[in-house]
C-alpha cells in the first residue's frame, strides 16, 4: 500500500504564521507538523509516500524532507497542488502515483498516537475494497466532518454540521480502494468552492462501500491556534511516556 499526506491549502486559519511557509511546516513541540503523519506512516510500514504540497512553499518542504530517508522510505514523491481546491482535489493529484494500488491518506495537519497503524493496513490489505474511516469523539463537532451511526453502520457524514446529528469526528486518516480517483472525478465543488473529502466518502456510502473503525489512542487536527498549542502538550505528553518505558526496559534488561 502506498501513503499520501495532503499538505496543500492556504493555511488561512493559522495567519500570520503560514504567511512564509506551509502551516505542515509549523512547529508542533519538537518537529514539524507534517513529521507525526509521516512517522505514522513509516510506523504502519509504508515506505512510498507522496506529499502533495502548495506551490508558494514546495521548496520548504523538500529541504525539511528531503528523500524521506530519516523517515526510512524507500522513496518519497512531491506533487504540487497550485490552488486550494480542496482535500478531494489534492489528493486526486496522486492518481499517477497510486498506480492502482490502495492508498492510506493522512491530512498534513493530523497527528495520531497510540494507534496500531500497522494492523490498520493489514487489515485493509486483506479486503481492500471500499473506504475506511476513522471516528473519534469531539467536543466540538461543528469543526469537523461528522458521522452518524446505526447499528454498527455509517448511516450519514455532514461536513461541519450545524447541528450535529452525532459528536464522533472522521479524523484526517483514510484508507482508499483503486476506485477513489473515479470517484473524485464525479464530485462538484462544494458552496465554498472545494471537492470536499466528506463528499468523496459520501460516494463510498452510497456505494455501500464505506467502512469505519473507532481510533484508538490520540488524535488531534493541528489546524487552529488553540488546537497547535494543544498538539504541542499532546506531542510532549507521548514522547515522555516513551523516554519514560525506553529507561524502564533498559532497567529491567540491565
Ligand atoms: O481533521 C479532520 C477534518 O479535516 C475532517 O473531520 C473534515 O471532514 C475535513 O474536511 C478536514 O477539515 P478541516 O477544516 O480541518 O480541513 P482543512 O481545510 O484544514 O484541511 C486539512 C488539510 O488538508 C490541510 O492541512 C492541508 C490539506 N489540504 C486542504 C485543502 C483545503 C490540501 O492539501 N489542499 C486543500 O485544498
Amino acid at each position: 500500500m502506498k501513503g499520501v499526506i495532503l499538505a496543500g491549502g492556504n493555511g488561512t486559519r493559522l495567519m500570520p504564521l503560514t504567511h512564509v511557509t506551509n502551516k505542515s511546516l509549523l512547529p508542533v513541540y519538537d518537529r514539524p507538523m507534517i513529521y507525526y503523519p509521516l512517522e505514522l506512516m513509516a510506523a504502519a510500514g509504508i515506505d512510498e509516500v507522496m506529499i502533495v504540497t502548495g506551490g508558494k512553499t514546495c521548496g520548504d518542504m523538500i529541504r525539511v524532507l528531503n528523500d524521506g530517508s530519516q523517515f526510512g522510505l524507500k522513496s518519497l514523491y512531491y506533487t504540487v497542488q497550485e490552488k486550494a481546491g480542496g482535500i478531494s482535489q489534492a489528493l486526486s493529484l496522486a492518481e499517477s502515483f497510486a498506480g492502482g494500488e490502495e492508498i492510506f491518506v493522512m491530512l498534513g495537519d493530523n497527528l495520531i498516537f497510540g494507534h496500531n497503524a500497522a494492523e490498520t493496513v493489514r487489515n485493509f490489505a486483506v479486503q481492500p475494497v471500499g473506504a475506511k474511516v476513522f471516528l473519534q469523539p469531539v467536543a466540538d463537532p461543528e469543526r469537523f466532518g461528522i458521522a452518524e451511526l446505526r447499528e454498527h453502520r455509517i448511516l450519514s457524514i455532514e461536513e461541519k454540521p450545524r447541528h450535529p446529528k452525532s459528536n464522533l469526528a472522521v479524523t484526517g486518516l483514510y484508507l482508499y480502494d483503486r476506485s477513489v480517483f473515479d470517484k473524485i472525478r464525479t464530485l462538484k465543488p462544494s458552496a465554498r468552492g472545494e471537492l470536499e473529502v466528506t463528499d468523496l466518502n459520501k460516494r463510498y456510502l452510497e456505494a455501500g462501500e464505506l467502512g469505519y473503525e473507532m481510533l484508538s489512542g490520540d488524535w488531534i487536527d493541528a489546524g487552529t491556534f488553540d488546537s497547535m498549542l494543544e498538539a504541542s502538550k499532546m506531542a510532549k505528553r507521548h514522547a515522555d511516556n516513551n523516554t519514560i518505558s525506553r529507561h524502564s526496559s533498559l532497567a529491567v534488561a540491565a
